[in-house]
């Protein structure tokens, strides 16, 4: 009776203990038998801190950090730039597919203001959006592709950036693939082959 009295207690105490607090919520820490390395001394990141003058934990890079894969030491690939002046052609040979690169993109991220053709009759044009602007003109005919890879890559004016949809490759094949456009709704006769004009009853 005596070892009964006390396995029960026993019994009670461990299922209590066990069961018992199961969804109380403490205000103290937990007891940690083996606390393993659950607590460190450590900043978290955006923190603050009472070491540093500015009382933050983050620190600023050292001066001249770029980080992997950002260097962009090629003015004309990645801002358009040749010295000073915006940079014409491309840093790139322009081959077919770097233009069927740039149509896919183009007909994805373009046509809805700038249209098919780049007439500037995009859908946007029947919503309201009356300013998009046609590429068949002197000023965008003549103006620099790295001009335009700028306008492409941080937007202007109303229309927005493109840097964060299009890799530079990208943007420079939709810039290809606008020059295609341009000069494809600005032919003349002269641009026809003399063997196929006779096909176009010219
Ligand atoms: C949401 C509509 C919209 C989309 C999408 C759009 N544009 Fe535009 N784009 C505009 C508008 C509006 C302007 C005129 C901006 C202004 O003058 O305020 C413009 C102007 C331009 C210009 C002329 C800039 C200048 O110097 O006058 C170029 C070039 C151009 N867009 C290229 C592109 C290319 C390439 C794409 C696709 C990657 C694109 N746009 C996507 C609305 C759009």
């Amino acid at each position: 009776m005596k070892y009964f009295l006390f396995i029960y207690a026993l019994a009670v105490i461990s299922i209590v203990s066990i069961l018992g607090f199961r969804g109380t919520t403490f205000t103290e820490p937990p007891l940690e038998v083996f606390p393993d390395m659950d607590d460190q001394s450590k900043y978290k990141p955006q923190g603050a801190s009472a070491f540093f003058a500015d009382g933050r934990t983050d620190r600023m890079p050292v001066t001249g950090t770029i980080a992997r894969g950002n260097l962009k030491d090629d003015e004309f690939f990645h801002f358009g730039k040749d010295g000073d002046a915006w940079a014409n052609g491309f840093p790139m040979p322009v081959t077919s597919e770097l233009i069927e690169l740039g149509a896919g993109k183009y007909q994805i991220y373009c046509t809805p203001c700038h249209g098919g053709v780049g007439d500037g009759n995009g859908v946007t044009k029947f919503r309201g959006m009356v300013i998009t602007p046609t590429y068949h003109d002197d000023r965008l005919r003549d103006m620099p592709e790295g001009e335009i890879f700028n306008t492409v890559t941080n937007g202007i004016r109303l229309m927005g950036a493109y840097a964060d949809k299009l890799s530079a490759e990208e943007r420079w094949a939709v810039i290809a693939y606008m020059r295609v456009l341009q000069r494809s709704q600005n032919a003349s006769v002269e641009d026809v082959p003399q063997a196929s004009r006779k096909d176009l009853g010219l």
